[in-house]
């Protein structure tokens, strides 16, 4: 009996309401990946994933560009969800064959081995998704760049689209500088991302067939390197085409600044790179990166974890593929 209780003060259901708001907010931005995802149930994740990136990485540099690229070309195209490991089948087209890929990215055979190696000790339990994420920043380290905690949690798709994967959303070397911006932008990056991330083409390699316009025909080009350049890629289309050179001029295969210097050199490799210093928006950001290595470190860790973070699938969404190359 006695007194009824008082009614709760307003602003005790406001505060209610504001966290409720707050908790849908941040599970619909960052969904629910942690880092310590697998710590109970695969702790020895990060050590097999590592020792494998690490073998493969020295029989040949190169690989550690790869990786990187294949989680970039992974997340663009529906979210991080392991679509572009998903092999063609004879009545399925994904995104390995779309134009971007197609011939051009790789390193499916390293991740089948990290795969299997992950499914020996602890099987069913870790996804493509996030063995390509791990795989990422660890290429990263072993090539001299920073180091970070990945998120993960991600569950693999059961499908892959060719057609999304061609629709533009990986934008093509061919770009503008507002387009660059643009493609990121939809992605929820911003271009301080952008030309972070863009940084990763300090490792790795290009074909003559996607630079050759740009060493014959562009004018904002140092004429000693794009004379270096057109002596393995000749002019006339069709011959040569597969020829590579490396993306950063200077050291290919140390994750470094020199990528930036060189585009303060005029001597980035694609056109979508010397575009990032050629009178814009992103001139300041290029030199800042070019001379500052922790800000480019911090900002390009900045810009991997939000990439990693988009659109995955979570909780009972997709599955846990048993091989990387086809769904269960
Ligand atoms: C800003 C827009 C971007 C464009 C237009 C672009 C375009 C390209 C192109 C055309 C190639 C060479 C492909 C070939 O010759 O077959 C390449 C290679 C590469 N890209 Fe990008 N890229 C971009 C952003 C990124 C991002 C965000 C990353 C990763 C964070 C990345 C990582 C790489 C790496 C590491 C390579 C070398 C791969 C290897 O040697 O196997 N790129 N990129
Ligand atoms: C992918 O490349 C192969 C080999 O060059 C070619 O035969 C095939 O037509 C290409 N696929 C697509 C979808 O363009
Ligand atoms: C350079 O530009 C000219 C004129 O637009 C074009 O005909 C030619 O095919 C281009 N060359 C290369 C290698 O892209």
């Amino acid at each position: 009996m006695g007194a009824s209780p008082p009614p709760p003060p307003p602003f005790s259901v406001v505060f209610m309401f504001v966290l409720v708001l707050c908790i849908m907010g941040s599970s619909s931005t960052s969904a629910q990946l942690s880092t310590n995802f697998y710590s109970k149930s695969c702790p020895k994740v990060f050590s097999t994933v590592k020792s494998t990136v690490q073998s493969a990485v020295s029989k040949e540099r190169r690989m550690g560009a790869s990786l990187v690229r294949l989680f970039f070309h992974d997340c663009f195209v529906n979210g991080c969800d392991g679509s572009i490991l998903l092999d063609d089948t004879s009545s399925f087209k994904g995104e390995k064959t779309a134009g971007p890929n197609n011939n051009s990215v790789r390193g499916f055979n390293v991740v089948d081995d990290i795969k299997a190696k992950v499914e020996k000790v602890c099987p069913g339990v870790v996804s493509c998704a996030d063995i390509l994420a791990i795989a990422a920043r660890d290429s990263v380290v072993i090539l001299g760049g920073p180091d970070w905690d990945v998120k993960l949690g991600r569950r693999d798709s059961k499908t892959a689209s060719f057609s999304a994967a061609n629709s533009g959303v990986i934008p093509p070397p061919t770009s503008t500088l507002s387009q660059l911006i643009n493609r990121f932008q939809a992605k929820g990056l911003s271009a301080k991302d952008m030309v972070a991330l863009s940084g990763a083409h300090t490792i790795g390699k290009a074909r003559c067939i996607i630079f050759r316009a740009r060493i014959y025909n562009e004018t904002n080009i140092d004429s000693s390197f794009a004379k270096a350049r057109q002596s393995s890629c000749p002019r006339t289309s069709g011959s040569g085409d597969n020829n590579l050179a490396p993306l950063d001029v200077v050291t290919p295969n140390s994750f470094d600044t020199n990528y930036f210097q060189n585009l303060l050199n005029q001597k980035g490799l694609l056109h979508s790179d010397q575009i990032l210093f050629n009178g814009g928006s992103t001139d300041s950001l290029v030199k800042t990166y070019s001379s500052h290595t922790k800000t480019f470190y911090s900002d390009f860790v900045t810009a991997m974890i939000k990439m990693g973070d988009i659109t995955p699938l979570t909780g009972s969404s997709g599955e846990i593929r048993k091989n990387c190359r086809r769904p269960n």
